[in-house]
This record gives C-alpha cells, structure tokens and sequence, in this order.
C-alpha cells in the first residue's frame, strides 16, 4: 500500500514517509509491529523519532484486544435486533436486524436499499416492546440520499399502537401531554437522526471515527446510538480506486473503514447496516452480476448479507445470504407511501 497510509500518521513528514516506505515500512501495521531499533537501523530516523513514529502507527491501526470469555458471553447477551415489523422479514432476520454485526444490503438500483435504511432508522427509536431498541440512528450518506420526508411519510405510516408506544416514550413528565401531535412526533424522530455526508472515500472513513465519537457521547443517555447506516458503502470507494491495479490499496482501505465501523457495533451495542450496489457492468471486476461490488474481504467483514430484487410493482424480494447462524430463505414485502410494509398489507 501507498506511502498514503502512513503519511497520515501525524509523526511523518513527507521525506520521513518516503524513506520508511523505501525501506519497506510503507503501511501502519508494518511500523507497529516494528522495534525502534529496526526502523532507526533501516533509515537515516532517530531512536526517539522512531519510537514516537511506531507508537503513532500503534494508534492508528487496531490491534485488536483481549476480553475474557465471560465478557464475550455478556456482550453477547446484550445483542439486540431491529424488526421489520414484518413477520415473514422477521422469521428470516430471526426477529430483526442485529446489533453488534453488520448486516449488507445489496441490489440494483432502485431495489429498495435507502428505503430499508431509512425504515430502519425510524424502526431502531421504537419501544423494545414494539421491535425497536429505543435508540438513535446515525446515517452517513455518500450519495446524497437522505430524505427527511420519507422519515416523516414513515412515521406516519407506523400502525396506530407503535406510534403510540413511541409518542408515549417522550422524555416529559407526566408523559404525552394533549400537545404532542403527530408533528412533533416526526420532529422527536428526525432529532435522533444524525446525518453526515461523506464527499470521499477518506472523508467516509473519517466520519465512521466521528461516528464513534457521536456513539460514546450519547452511550449513557436514555437514548443511545443503537444503528449506524452507511448508504452507500463502496461507491466513493469504487470511483477512486478504479481498475485492477487499484483494487488491492481499495480493498485494504475499505477493510479498515468496516473494522472502525464494527468497533462501533461491538463497543456501542450498534447495528452496522452498510448498502452495495451490484453492477451488471460488463466491465466490472467481478463478473458475476450478482454479486456486490466489494469482492471478498467485504464479504467476511459483513456478517449478514440480504440481497433486495426488484419484483412486480412496488414488491421486493427480501433474500438473506450466507447468514452464519440462519438459514437462507426469502420473504417479499412492498414499499410503499408509508415504508416498507408486509407484502399482503394494503
Ligand atoms: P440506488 O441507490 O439507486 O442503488 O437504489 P436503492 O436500492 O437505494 O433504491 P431505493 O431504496 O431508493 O428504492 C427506490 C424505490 O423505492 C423506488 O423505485 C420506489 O419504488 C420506492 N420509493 C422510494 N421513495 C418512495 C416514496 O416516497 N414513496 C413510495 N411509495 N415509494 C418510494
Ligand atoms: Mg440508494
């Protein structure tokens, strides 16, 4: 990988990156797992600026850490899921979208992506007792696809008992007052939106950090981040490293954009929903049109995977894809006026 990596660090000016990564220290995990002793032997850097260096790289990649068993177990038991509220999605999700994972939308355009990410980040603030986590959303957008007015045509569209149950969650005293409408109930809602966009790739990357930092602020408030979206996830990623000599350097940083956002789902209780467009591009890299864009390493990143089909009229077919613990299987639904609803409704 480019010396690109390591520039970033904030210890390497431009002639000391060029010199590390002459001498083969050209990404972050090679000068972490490095000894000040080799690098000042391989370059003209000094002990103390090596040290300063290493420990930069040490901070920028992740490790990984240690955690006992127990704690896995009780991490575990905390995971929550986001319904559909849709029994047929909901027998297939094995109740909802989970947190602590990442789960992959992908499809052609068109296929109904957004509307699920925007559906979700109304569904996750709902009342656990009504398939919610009681949570707040946040939603980094690449391709400037947020709607504040499909959120506000989704709330409205809740069954009557949901959007009770929510309004009934109002952090008042004395609870929903004669006051609080429909109005500003979509208002409470999209206040617990938080939407960024995302010019480029890095800036992508940057803003899942910033995420994280949004996470921790509200992990002690009534109202938690409990569902992070990324719509889309590749598509800058596509676009700047274009070809297959960049696809090694994308897939590398790609990589390390899901590892920042699974950090997220596992310390902050977060569902991870990231969208993929597949491409029947003849000239993409993987030919099988039915894959999504991203190849292997986000496959292994993502931990569910549902592939959206356009269907007749305004149903979708919802299929769930190498699952580690669920069976495969396929649900429909339709979206429409009021989001995304079971297929026999309306
Ligand atoms: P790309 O981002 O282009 O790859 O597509 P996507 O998979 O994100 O598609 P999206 O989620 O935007 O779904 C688009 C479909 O949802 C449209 O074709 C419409 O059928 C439906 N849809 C989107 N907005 C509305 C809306 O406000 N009302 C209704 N009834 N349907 C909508
Ligand atoms: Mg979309």
């Amino acid at each position: 990988m480019g010396g690109g990596d390591i520039d970033r660090l904030p210890a390497v000016g431009p002639a000391t990156g060029e010199q590390l990564s002459d001498a083969g220290f050209d990404s972050c995990l090679a000068l972490a797992v490095a000894s000040p002793r080799e690098l000042s032997t391989a370059t003209d850097i000094g002990e103390g600026t090596a040290h300063d260096v290493i420990q930069a790289a040490r901070d920028a990649v992740d490790l990984g850490e240690f955690e006992t068993g127990r704690a896995l177990l009780e991490r575990r038991n905390r995971i929550g899921r986001i319904s559909l509220l849709d029994e047929e999605v909901g027998a297939l999700f094995g109740g909802g979208i989970e947190t602590q994972s990442i789960t992959e939308f992908y499809g052609e355009f068109g296929s109904g992506k957004s509307q699920f990410t925007h559906q979700l980040c109304v569904n996750v603030q709902l009342p656990e007792t009504h398939g919610g986590l009681g949570g707040r959303a946040i939603f980094i957008d690449s391709e400037d696809t947020f709607r504040p007015d499909r959120i506000e045509s989704m709330v409205r569209g809740l069954p009557t008992s949901v959007r009770t149950a929510l309004l009934a969650q109002r952090d008042i005293e004395g609870g929903p007052t004669d006051h609080d409408t429909l109005e500003t109930l979509v208002e409470d809602v999209l206040d617990r939106i938080h939407v960024t966009k995302a010019v480029t790739s890095d800036h992508q990357t940057l803003l899942a950090e910033k995420a994280q930092e949004l996470a921790s602020e509200y992990a002690d408030t009534g109202w938690p981040v409990r569902l992070v979206c990324v719509d889309s996830l590749v598509g800058h990623f596509r676009v700047e490293y274009p070809g297959r000599g960049k696809l090694a350097e994308r897939q590398q940083k790609l990589n390390k954009h899901l590892h920042d956002l699974l950090r997220i789902a596992n310390l902050y209780n977060a569902g991870i929903v990231v969208t993929n467009q597949v491409t029947a591009d003849p000239d993409s890299f993987f030919g099988d049109p039915t894959r999504p864009v991203g190849g292997h390493i986000l496959g292994h990143a993502s931990n569910v995977r549902v592939y959206l089909r356009k269907a007749r009229g305004d149903k979708r077919i919802v299929r769930l894809v190498d699952s580690p613990n669920l069976p495969d299987g396929e649900a429909v639904v339709r979206i429409v006026e009021d989001g995304i609803v079971p297929e026999e409704l309306c």
